[in-house]
Formats: structure tokens, C-alpha cells, sequence
């Protein structure tokens, strides 16, 4: 046996670092005491110099997040408080995108990182069958994510520190200062918004923006609203939504092109309760962490609802993209400023569950599609390198084990600044617990109408719709709308998919008018009186998998508890008991599936597609500092819906298996040890015994 040794390979990756920060600071230290005999422009070339000084002698990129030491990436309404920071990060965002887009820290290269280009990123080559290189339906898809936003972190910081270089010197304490610390923020989607205001904050959908630059206040284009390409999509990007549009869009219509983001908005208001509940469900659920962070089937345990962080992320995704957005599509969406915000959420939701279940983390799982970096088929576990983030200069990459602790990177979030279990759960039952204040109308522009829920009580039951398909079935993404009540009228489904639709690659132009729903053009699901929520599976613009011989299974659900407790409270339903909610849910449940061109399907038209109704009995938590009691999700087979026939999952060549190893995977073995984590400049952070 190979003693697989963690605390030295993170110490030389650290030294390397920690080298390469000194390096760093003399440039800086420089630059900054002679702020006297420099005008800003000089200053700006002079820093522009010692950024590509420093990448010559690395040779490459390394990842190291945004330096200071340790501080908390911020909620952005929290951000936007702090008039300078904020100023700073804008400043910095405008900057970042305007970065040519041959230098490898460009908004462009980074967010080319997730999908298209399909080209080696950092000097690298490709050693993966194709396509882009990020992990999804992956048991990698929650640790590759960190370097991921630490090394768009570092580009953020630098292009901050460019901006602040750029102001005259009598103004450089006051952006210093704002500079300090400064950590990219993220937008939660799930909690309730500040009263009054709607769910996405404005200052991520309006088109401009005002912000103080070395001349005085100025107007710019909202670097939070979109990026744009130019004039026309570089080739190398192959293919984009909207006909090639070179813009970031979201939900789009047409005459002339353009996002809806206050429709973005106002169908988040909608969803986002479905969401809370989601994540209420999942942290109480105490899974695994290896099995709460991915959507791949087949991995669940037996008591969760088969739902996980990536799932809902799935739906964040498809229902910000809409039909024919950039975020609906897994090989373009990091180009969209949004995908930032969110991802930034999901990493600190992932974060904060590993302090709920400690002691879990990636398990052993297989690559189910071709990738630029992996082949499909082969098994990644925990100690896998996470191409293509370097963590020194000598080629060697960031694993997940590496990235466990986030101030490695130099950041934590709010909710785990403690690092303990008990401020996770307080804050995830004040942010998601059920029983927020009912909103109504009355509240803000677009607050949603819907339902909030009630805290649970004895005798409560937990209900889902768990949906189960293949994340590659069409060249784009599906979404499935779940209502109760009377049903939206059938728009005109195709009897069969379209030839082309499946194995094929999403047509350059496709109709965003899309006829669905009550026959109506764009008829949005999320505002009809009977909905209740909605699941995406994500996909990207090529259906199939990699080498097209396995469906790649993911699962999700649509929780339809909080529905059920308004139908209770109206008197229309007794209890949330499977007892009274079967019957009811055979009569009043029923779905929609809407694929990627906005044309609805009937759910034997979509392969691998199963749903099933399932609930458990919820143990009400009797004190903050504790989550309710989810007991074993059940099938309730007499709610029968479409597509809710038994089925064995006999497991494909690419799929993860609840028998895959959880410990001990190949190569070497895992013993008892203790990680001492430091920070780059080797400071202690904290140690952690492993292997138990
Ligand atoms: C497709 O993937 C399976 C599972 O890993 C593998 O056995 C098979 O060889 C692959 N086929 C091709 C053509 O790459
Ligand atoms: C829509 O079609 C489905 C069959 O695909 C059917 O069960 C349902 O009743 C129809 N709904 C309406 C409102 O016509
Ligand atoms: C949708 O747009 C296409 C292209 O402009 C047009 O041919 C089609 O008639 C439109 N369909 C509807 C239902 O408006
Ligand atoms: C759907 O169509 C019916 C019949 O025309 C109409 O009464 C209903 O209001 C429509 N629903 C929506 C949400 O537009
Ligand atoms: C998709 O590809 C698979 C594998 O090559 C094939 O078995 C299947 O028939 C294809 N489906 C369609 C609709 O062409
Ligand atoms: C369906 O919903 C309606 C309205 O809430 C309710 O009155 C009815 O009893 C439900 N059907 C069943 C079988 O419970």
C-alpha cells in the first residue's frame, strides 16, 4: 500500500505559492512607494508589466484566488452597501471584460474555461475526448467549481488593483482601502428578498450603471447585465444561442434582441419558494456530502428525495436562459455575468453543508461524457487533479481534497465564518426555513404571489415530485412545470422528437416564440395560477453523451409541500398526510415538459424520463440550533402522473453507483491523518483528522 501523504504535497504547493506571492509583493511594494514620481497611466504599464512578468516566470497561470489573507465573499446587496467596494468591484468588472481576449486572465478565456471554445485553457492540451472542461452529473461538479471561481476571484482582485492604480494619487488611500479584502459576491436566490424589493437585485438586471471614476461620475453598460463578444462571436466559440447573437442574453425576445430581465425577475419571485424548500430539504437531509453535491442518478441514499445542490442549480440555470438563453446552455452559460453570482451561492450553500455533515466529502465517480480534460469512463475521486487550475508552477493541478477548506483560497463565506455546524443551521433556518413571512403583491414590485409555507408541525409530511431523465436528451435544456390545480391548456405537442433534435446539435436558429402552454406564443408557466414549481435538466447545445452509447441519468425534484400547506390552510385539503394528499394529488398534480426551442413534449416522447410522487414524515426541530427530522421518502403510487410506471434503473457503463467504494479507491489507501490547512503566506489556519 501507497501511503498517499496530503500534508506534503499541500506544503509544496504551498511553498510554490507562497513563493510566488513574494515575488508578487517586492512588484508590488515597488509600485506603491514610489507613487510620486509616477502619473497612473505610468503606474497602470508599470503594473501591467509586473502581472506579465510574474506570468513569464510561472511559466503559466497559477490559481491562487484574491490575496490579503482570509476574508468573506459577500451577499451583493451586502457588497453594494459599501458604496467604495462596490464602486471598486464594478470598475473592476468593466475592466475584466474589456481584457483582451488573447491574455489568459480575460473575462473571455476564464468564462471559456466552462465550455466553448473547446481550446486548452492556460497552455494545456487536450488528454479528454472533447468538448469543454466542466464537470456535470460529476461527483466533481461541487469541488472543480471552487478553483474555478478562485481564479476568476484573482482576475476580478487584479483588474481591481489596475483600477485603483488608475486614480489620481491624493485618491489612492481611499480605493486601497476598498481594495482590501475586496471578494467576489453571490447572489442567493433562494432567500427572501429585503422587503419592498424584488427577487434579483437591480443592480444585477439594470442595463447601466453610475459609478465614480478618476474623471468624476460616469454612466457605464452594467457589467453585471451581460457581456458581449464584439461585433460578431469569435469562430473559435462555434455556436450561440439566439442565432449567434454576440450579447449575453437572458430569457430573450426578439425585435430588436434583447434580455427580460424583469421576466428573469418576476419568475424568480415565483420559483424562488420551491427553491427555498429545496434547500431546507437538502441541508436537513444530511446526506453525504459527495451524494448532496451531485445530480448523477443513482448515488442517493435511501432516505434523501434524490435531490442535491447541482439539481437545483440546474433549474437556477434553465430558468434564467429560458428557452433561448445563454445560461441554458451548459457550453456558453459562464459568459453571462449572472452565472458568476449563482455559482458563488452554490459554492457557499456547498460549503456550509460540509460543516452540516463533516467528515464526508467527493467520493469515487465515473466521467460521463468526453471532456477536454477527461475520457468518458474513467474514475475520479477526491484526489483527481482539477484541470486546468494550476496550484504551482510546475504544471501540477489543484485536487478536490486540496480545495477543501476554502481559505486555502482566501475566502469564506458569512455563514461559516465559525467554521461550526451550529451557525450553518441557524442561518439555514432563519434564510430557508419554512414559514417566511406570506408575501403578497402589496410588498414590491414583483413579489411573489405564491404561497411561502409554514413551519412544520408534528404529523407533517414532506412531498415531492422526484423527476428522473437524461441530461443529454436534447441539445439544450428541458424543463418540467409542475401545477395544481386546473391545468394549463396542452400546447402542440409533437407526437414524436423532431428528427434532429435527439444525438443532433441545436439548430443555429430556433423560434423563441415557441407555441405552448394555452396555445399563446412565450406562454410562461411561471405566472399561471396553478403553479407550483419547476425542474431543469440542464443540458448543452450537443445532445448525446460522449461517445453517445450511455444516457446520462441526473435527478432532481420539484417539492410541492408548501402548495399543499396553502391548499390546507384554504380547507381544501385535511392534511399533508399521504392519506389525503394521494387522492388529491391523482386528481390536481400534473406537469409539463418544455424543451429547448420552447416546444412542449409528452413525457413518453422524452427518453429515460420517469417522475414519481414521493413524501416523508418531517420531525419538527424544537429549537434553532437544529434542522427537522426527514424521515425515509416513500412512493406514493396512487398519484399517478405520466411517466410514473415503475421502472428498474439497471445501471449504464458511465453511471455512478451507490456501489462504487466511498473510501479506499484505487492506487493508494487512505489512512488516519492529520491536515494541517495554511494559508499561502503559511500562516496556520486550522488541522483536521481524515480517515476515520
Ligand atoms: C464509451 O464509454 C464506455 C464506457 O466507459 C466505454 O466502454 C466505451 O469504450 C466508449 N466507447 C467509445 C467509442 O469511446
Ligand atoms: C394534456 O395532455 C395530456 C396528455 O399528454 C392529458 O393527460 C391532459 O389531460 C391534457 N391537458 C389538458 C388541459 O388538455
Ligand atoms: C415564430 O417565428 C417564426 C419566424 O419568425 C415564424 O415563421 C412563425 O410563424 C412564428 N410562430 C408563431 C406562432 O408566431
Ligand atoms: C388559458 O386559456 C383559458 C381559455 O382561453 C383562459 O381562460 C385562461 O385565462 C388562460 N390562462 C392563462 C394563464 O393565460
Ligand atoms: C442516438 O444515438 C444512439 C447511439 O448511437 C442510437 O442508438 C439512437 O438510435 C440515436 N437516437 C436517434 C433518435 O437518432
Ligand atoms: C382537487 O382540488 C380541489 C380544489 O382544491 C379539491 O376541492 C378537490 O377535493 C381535489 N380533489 C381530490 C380528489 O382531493
Amino acid at each position: 500500500m501507497v501511503a498517499y501523504s496530503k500534508p506534503q504535497s499541500l506544503m509544496s504547493m504551498l511553498l510554490t505559492v507562497f513563493v510566488l506571492l513574494q515575488v508578487s509583493v517586492a512588484f508590488s511594494h515597488n509600485a506603491h512607494s514610489h507613487p510620486a514620481h509616477r502619473s497612473p497611466a505610468a503606474m497602470e504599464a508599470h503594473l501591467e508589466d509586473t502581472r506579465s512578468m510574474l506570468i513569464a516566470r510561472a511559466g503559466k497561470v497559477t490559481v491562487k484566488g484574491a490575496p490579503d489573507g482570509q476574508y468573506p465573499r459577500l451577499d451583493i446587496r451586502e457588497l453594494k452597501k459599501n458604496a467604495d467596494q462596490w464602486n471598486l468591484f464594478l470598475l473592476a468588472m468593466e475592466r475584466f471584460q474589456n481584457k483582451p481576449k488573447n491574455d489568459p486572465m480575460s473575462y473571455y478565456q476564464i468564462a471559456g474555461i466552462h465550455g466553448r471554445p473547446f481550446v486548452a485553457w492556460n497552455g494545456g492540451s487536450q488528454t479528454g475526448g472533447g468538448g469543454g472542461y466542466c464537470p456535470h452529473g460529476q461527483n466533481t461538479f461541487g469541488s472543480w467549481h471552487r478553483p474555478y471561481l478562485a481564479i476568476y476571484e484573482q482576475a476580478v482582485y487584479q483588474n481591481a488593483q489596475e483600477v485603483v492604480a488608475s486614480f489620481p494619487k491624493n485618491q489612492q488611500q481611499r480605493w486601497k482601502k476598498a481594495l482590501t479584502g475586496l471578494r467576489i459576491p453571490y447572489y442567493d436566490w433562494a432567500a427572501e428578498p429585503p422587503r419592498g424589493e424584488g427577487a434579483i437585485p437591480t443592480s444585477m438586471r439594470d442595463q447601466t450603471v453610475s459609478v465614480t471614476k478618476p474623471q468624476g461620475k460616469v454612466t457605464i453598460r452594467n457589467p453585471l447585465y451581460s457581456y458581449t463578444w464584439g461585433n460578431s462571436l469569435p469562430s473559435e466559440m462555434g455556436w450561440g444561442p439566439s442565432n449567434g447573437f454576440a450579447t449575453t442574453l437572458r430569457r430573450p425576445v426578439q425585435n430588436p434582441t434583447r434580455s427580460n430581465n424583469n421576466g428573469v425577475n418576476a419568475i424568480f419571485g415565483q420559483a424562488r419558494v420551491g427553491w427555498r424548500q429545496r434547500v431546507f430539504a437538502l441541508f436537513a437531509s444530511k446526506q453525504p456530502w459527495g451524494y448532496a453535491s451531485t445530480a448523477a442518478f443513482g448515488v442517493k441514499t435511501i432516505r434523501s428525495n434524490a435531490d442535491s445542490f447541482e439539481s437545483i442549480h440546474d433549474d437556477i440555470h434553465g430558468t434564467v436562459g429560458g428557452t433561448d438563453g445563454h445560461m441554458s446552455y451548459l457550453d456558453v452559460a459562464a459568459f453571462d455575468p449572472f452565472f458568476w453570482l449563482h455559482h458563488t451561492n452554490i459554492d457557499r450553500l456547498l460549503t456550509m453543508y460540509q460543516l452540516v455533515v463533516p467528515n464526508t466529502y467527493v467520493v469515487p465517480g465515473k466521467v460521463n461524457r468526453n471532456m477536454f480534460q477527461w475520457k468518458a469512463g474513467q474514475t475520479n475521486d477526491a484526489n483527481t487533479p482539477l484541470v486546468p487550475f494550476q496550484k504551482d508552477n510546475r504544471g501540477a493541478s489543484y485536487s478536490s481534497n486540496d480545495v477543501k477548506e476554502t481559505r486555502v483560497l482566501g475566502y469564506y463565506y458569512p455563514e461559516t465564518q465559525q467554521r461550526s455546524a451550529k451557525q450553518v443551521i441557524q442561518a439555514v433556518n432563519r434564510l430557508y426555513g419554512m414559514g417566511e413571512r406570506q408575501m403578497t403583491k402589496r410588498d414590491g414590485e414583483d413579489a411573489a404571489p405564491i404561497y411561502a409555507g409554514r413551519p412544520f408541525q408534528a404529523g407533517d409530511y414532506d412531498t415531492v415530485l422526484s423527476v428522473v431523465g437524461d441530461k443529454y436528451a436534447m441539445p439544450g435544456s428541458y424543463q418540467v412545470h409542475c401545477f395544481l390545480g386546473a391545468q394549463p391548456a396542452n400546447g402542440t405537442a409533437p407526437s414524436h422528437l423532431p428528427t434532429g433534435l435527439v444525438n443532433g446539435t441545436a439548430p443555429t436558429t430556433k423560434p423563441i416564440n415557441g407555441t405552448t402552454g394555452n396555445g399563446t406564443a412565450n406562454y410562461e408557466y411561471g405566472f399561471d395560477s396553478s403553479y407550483v414549481g419547476s425542474h431543469t435538466f440542464l443540458g448543452g447545445s450537443i445532445a448525446g453523451t460522449g461517445n453517445g452509447t450511455a444516457p446520462t441519468l441526473v435527478e432532481g425534484c420539484i417539492p410541492i409541500t408548501a402548495a399543499l400547506q396553502e391548499k390546507q390552510a384554504n380547507g381544501e385539503l385535511a392534511s399533508l398526510h399521504p392519506d389525503h394528499v394521494e387522492p388529491y394529488l391523482k386528481e390536481n398534480l400534473s406537469y409539463k415538459i418544455i424543451g429547448p426551442n420552447g416546444q412542449e413534449f409528452a413525457p413518453e416522447d422524452v427518453p429515460n424520463f420517469h417522475v414519481q410522487v414521493k413524501s416523508c414524515e418531517v420531525e419538527p426541530s424544537t429549537s434553532e440550533d437544529e434542522l427537522p427530522g426527514y424521515k425515509e421518502y416513500i412512493e406514493l403510487p396512487r398519484a399517478s402522473l405520466p411517466a410514473s410506471q415503475p421502472w428498474t434503473y439497471t445501471p449504464g457503463p458511465l453511471d455512478t453507483t451507490p456501489d462504487t467504494p466511498a473510501e479506499s479507491p484505487e492506487g493508494y489507501c487512505v489512512s488516519q491523518q492529520t491536515i494541517r490547512y495554511v494559508d499561502p503566506a503559511g500562516n496556520f489556519l486550522y488541522e483536521e483528522v481524515t480517515g476515520m
